[in-house]
């Protein structure tokens, strides 16, 4: 089955989902990854990840799974 792009795993992808369900509706609604584009994704995670306490690797993996998410 195809998740996402081939450098990312699945499994990295299904970690960023947890991270971002529990991480990210935290201060708010849990954000819709399809209401902003990927680049827009890229200054939100920006702002959001130290919010969240999300170190280099866990921003990343959210970011991925925002975007895999985008094209489905
Ligand atoms: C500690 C609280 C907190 C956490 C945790 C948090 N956010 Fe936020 N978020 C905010 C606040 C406050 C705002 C609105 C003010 C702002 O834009 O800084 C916001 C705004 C947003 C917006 C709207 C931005 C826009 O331009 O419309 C998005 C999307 C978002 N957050 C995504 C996320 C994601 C994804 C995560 C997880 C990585 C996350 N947030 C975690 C506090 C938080």
């Amino acid at each position: 089955m195809v998740t996402g792009p081939v450098n990312i795993s699945s499994e990295k992808l299904a970690q960023g989902k947890t991270i971002f369900e529990n991480s990210c509706g935290r201060c708010h609604d849990l954000p819709e990854p399809t209401k902003h584009t990927s680049v827009q994704w890229v200054g939100i995670m920006n702002a959001m990840a130290p919010k969240a306490k999300l170190n280099d690797e866990q921003h990343q993996m959210v970011y991925d799974y925002i975007v895999s998410v985008k094209k489905q």
